[in-house]
């Protein structure tokens, strides 16, 4: 038994065969509102059956919380531009369209203003456009759409046996018999600092649900083929096929640090976790959050209506002279001993074909991302 959806039902908006010809206006999506309309259609968003309106989106962005009192931390949104709102009418059937082709319908019940400094502030927890979640926010067009969605074409899986819907991962680990589900987000290769973690929580649960995020990130993180690729090296050789499996979340990264653990966590429950894992900075960039405020946050909710037990981890290296992988709350050597390197040091390493320490990287990983960095270049340079 997998846990509920949250909201207690799983929602579904996958409507291929719904009447689309008589319909005038058009929407056309970015990558961003495309995968959105794609996880609300699929009920990953769940209990979310469209883009929130204003008196939702006001709450979630004040409170957290869905007006009626449902823990929800990221407002999801349609911007447009006001010249097109102009052209649509309330009640209106709306195609969703993007690069000539249709993937979904909104009903339009609502066209309004979003005070987006205000949003910013309270989602971000900063209005400095040289946070990527915030520059995404201020470049994306001035007025939002709400309404409930219908999906009606599937965007390119471009993962595809990797690419399931909730419905099919809350089926695929009752069929293996997993009670306890823990769920692991992540938009960077796997290293010995997360593999720790996953499997010190592994060592308390039936299963590990590896669930990477390939929809938009910034510019300089690794590309999602790529880290694709060096999570199945890594499962093939360091873990127990039995006990993990990978699917991809193909959400957009926002970047919001503390609000977006929580939001990473309901939407695994969607997906059927029972436990989710929070470590350092969790979806943190720069220094913009405390190394713990994606774990503070949770206090701010009861375990019950969250739905989903964080499972918090400290930061984790390996330490030469425990001569084992830790964490600040298991190691009592200093930071002389502990191999830490910046994600930028890493990628530099990469990218001039030189593989990080053992200690840090699994050598088939490092050899993988040497190999995807490099064809990167040679494709782009
Ligand atoms: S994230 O933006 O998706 O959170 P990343 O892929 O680096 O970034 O992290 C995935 C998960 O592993 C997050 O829960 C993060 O807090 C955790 N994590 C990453 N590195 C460490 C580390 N060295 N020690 C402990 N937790 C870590």
């Amino acid at each position: 038994m997998s846990s509920h959806p949250h909201g207690g039902t799983l929602i579904n908006r996958w409507r291929p065969d719904v009447e689309t010809e008589s319909i005038q206006q058009e929407v056309e999506l970015d990558a961003f509102a495309l995968s959105d309309l794609e996880l609300i259609g699929v009920g990953a968003f769940s209990p979310l059956t469209g883009f929130l309106g204003e008196k939702e989106y006001r709450s979630v962005v004040d409170h957290m919380r869905l007006s009626n009192g449902l823990p929800w931390s990221i407002p999801i949104t349609l911007p447009v531009s006001r010249e097109k709102a102009d052209q649509l009418r309330i009640g209106q059937r709306v195609k969703l369209v993007k690069d000539g082709v249709l993937y979904g319908v909104l009903q339009l019940e609502e066209k309004y203003s979003p005070d987006k400094e205000w949003e910013a502030k309270q989602v971000y927890l900063t209005t400095e456009t040289d946070h990527p979640g915030v520059a995404k926010l201020f470049s994306r067009p001035e007025i939002y759409l709400a309404g409930p969605i219908e999906l009606v074409r599937r965007p390119a899986k471009r993962f595809a046996d990797r690419h399931l819907d909730p419905a099919d991962t809350r089926k695929i680990f009752a069929d293996k018999g997993w009670k306890t589900i823990v769920g692991f987000q992540t938009r960077n290769p796997v290293h010995r600092a997360h593999e720790y973690i996953q499997k010190t929580a592994l060592e308390t649960v039936d299963g590990l649900f590896l669930n990477p995020l390939v929809g938009e990130t910034k510019a300089g993180d690794i590309p999602a083929p790529v880290r694709m690729e060096s999570y199945e090296v890594l499962l093939e050789h360091y873990y127990p096929a039995g006990r993990v499996f990978l699917a991809v979340f193909p959400a957009a990264m926002r970047y919001a640090g503390p609000r977006e653990a929580i939001f990473h966590a309901l939407v695994r429950k969607n997906f059927g976790c029972t436990h989710f894992i929070v470590g350092r900075d969790h979806a943190g960039v720069g220094n913009y959050y405390g190394t713990y405020d994606s774990q503070k946050i949770f206090s701010e909710f009861t375990p019950e209506e969250l739905g989903i037990t964080p499972l918090f981890f400290e930061h984790s290296f390996y330490c030469r002279k425990c001569e084992n992988m830790a964490s600040t709350k298991t190691c009592p050597h200093g930071n002389e001993d502990h191999v830490v390197l910046s994600g930028t040091k890493v990628r530099e390493m990469l990218r001039n074909g030189e593989r990080p320490p053992a200690t840090f990287s699994r050598p088939e990983v490092a050899d993988v991302l040497i190999r995807g960095l490099q064809k990167e270049t040679q494709t782009t340079g």
